[in-house]
């Protein structure tokens, strides 16, 4: 985007459709904030951060927070006074720019096509420009007047001022404009508050300049679902419903095999590989990366996860911020916790907890076992119901296993701990100091064995009459 064109983002208002004690914005759908989505859109389009000036009033402190993170800027609109008066609110930094895009903040299905398309207009002369559409669904939108002899755009009429044939008219004022800046602060000073919240309504800014001459570009949607804002929970679930269907799209475009694509949710920005399969009801949310040729089983949630190439994660498996090499096997009912690294080939079965664990290329811990704040060489066999004790009551302890060893089932390894390569556990072992290589530890009480022992226990019963 040329320096000349700033953008403004309308994020001041308190959404009290929402019911909520959070300000709109930061309402989550698809897997981003409403905010996010609408900087992600701008930035794609091209705009610099330092180019975006967000509108903030409402629970000022956490939009801002999120919007200077960013890197974009905020100014203060207090009191809220409406759409006219947020952009008025943005007057001193966005007076810099020639031109400026103005996106209501709560339209998270904003594509980065359009704000082009709207910067297009202003560059081929247009003083201002619009995005509207037609969407199968009525929805209390501003609609769009035009001179029905000319099609000119002549006004924004706000659903709770049309009038019933006013109503009728099906194409919508999406929330998306441009202006050339010169012409947008005499109009916007002329608007007044004459409606029934007594709000400066941005739209009226389209009948003023309409009536000076201007010339107003329309800009139709290609996607009409574009024009979904979210002022209710209903519609928070709708978008967030479009934008993961969007996803699973992208990702079947990208080569990635999704059954069930309407079952599955995924965040914007995951990345997955060729000939990935994802089965019905996957979750990947966060910054996954997942290679290429891997197989997500069903009902697995997987949250910023780094996955090598074919990773066969078996289902219902809740795995979050660890990594898995290649050839991977993890689940079913597998659990990894941050900081979690499975190695090449190494197999993870049922009810197997990994936290800040490492496990050996080759190795395996197929079944119940808790392994934390480990680290395991390679083909090591971790028995099952093996544990490690990390954590003594007050601090957290280190358990080392070298290479090539056999941990016993319902082996209790007490931390801190070093077990040699090649060693063996004896099954049933609470194993509390260091194991040489080689060695075979046991940590158990020796069988004791009585014979003839029923025999006898049944004659005194019988003695006794019993
Ligand atoms: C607005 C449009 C409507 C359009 C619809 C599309 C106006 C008057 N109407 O209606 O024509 O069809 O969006 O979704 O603009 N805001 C502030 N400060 C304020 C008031 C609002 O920053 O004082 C922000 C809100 O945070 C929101 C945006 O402006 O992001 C739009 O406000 P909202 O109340 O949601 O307007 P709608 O009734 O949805
Ligand atoms: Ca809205």
């Amino acid at each position: 985007m040329s320096g000349n064109t700033g953008l403004i983002v309308l994020a001041a208002g308190k959404g009290t459709r929402m019911k909520s004690r959070h300000p709109k914005v930061l309402h989550e759908a698809g897997g981003r904030s409403l905010l996010q989505h609408a900087l992600a859109a701008a930035i794609g389009a091209g705009f610099s951060p330092a180019d975006i000036l967000v509108v903030i009033g409402h629970a000022a402190g956490a939009v801002r927070a999120r919007a200077e993170a960013a890197g974009a800027r905020c100014v203060v609109q207090q009191p809220q006074l409406g759409s006219g008066d947020a952009v008025r609110a943005a007057r001193k930094p966005a007076e810099a720019y020639a031109r400026v895009l103005v996106i209501n903040g709560d339209m998270p299905l904003v594509s980065s096509r359009t704000l082009r398309a709207l910067c297009d207009l202003l560059e081929a002369g247009a003083a201002a420009a619009l995005a509207t559409a037609e969407p199968a669904e009525s929805r209390p939108y501003g609609r769009i007047l035009r001179d029905p002899a000319t099609g000119r755009v002549l006004a924004i009429v706000e659903d709770q001022v049309a009038s019933p044939e006013q109503k009728a008219i099906r194409e919508l004022n999406a929330g998306f404009y441009g202006f050339e800046t010169a012409r947008l602060w005499p109009a916007l000073a002329a608007i007044g508050a004459d409606n029934p919240h007594g709000e400066y309504y941005l739209t009226d800014v389209i009948a003023q300049l309409s009536r000076s001459g201007a010339e107003i570009a329309g800009y139709r949607l290609p996607d009409p679902e574009e024009i979904l804002g979210i002022n209710t929970r209903q519609e928070l679930a709708q978008a967030d419903s479009l934008l993961r269907r969007r996803e699973a799209r992208r990702l079947m475009e990208a080569g990635v095999t999704i059954y069930a694509p309407e079952s599955v949710r995924i965040d914007a920005g995951v990345l997955v590989g060729e000939d990935t399969v994802l089965e019905a009801g996957v979750e990947l949310r966060g910054r996954c990366r997942i290679g290429s040729g891997c197989r997500i089983g069903a009902g697995s949630l997987l949250t910023d996860m780094e996955l090598g190439e074919d990773v066969e994660v078996l289902p219902y498996s809740v795995l979050n911020a660890a990594t898995a090499e290649s050839g991977a096997r993890i689940g079913p009912f597998t659990r990894l916790r941050e900081g979690a690294h499975v190695g090449a080939g190494a197999h993870v079965g049922n009810f197997v907890e990994l936290k800040k664990a490492r496990l050996g290329a080759g190795s395996k811990a197929m079944h119940l076992a808790y392994l934390g704040d480990a680290e395991i060489g390679a083909d090591s066999n971790i028995g099952a119901g093996t544990i490690t004790c990390n954590y003594d009551g007050r601090a957290k302890h280190a358990t080392r296993i070298g290479d090539d060893c056999f941990i016993g089932s319902n082996s209790t390894l007490v931390a801190p701990l070093e077990i040699g390569a090649r060693a063996y556990i004896g099954a049933g072992s609470v194993i509390t100091e260091k194991v040489a290589p080689e060695a075979l530890a046991l940590g158990r009480s020796r069988q004791v064995e009585k014979p003839g022992w029923r025999r006898r226990r049944d004659k005194i019963a019988a003695n006794r009459g019993g």
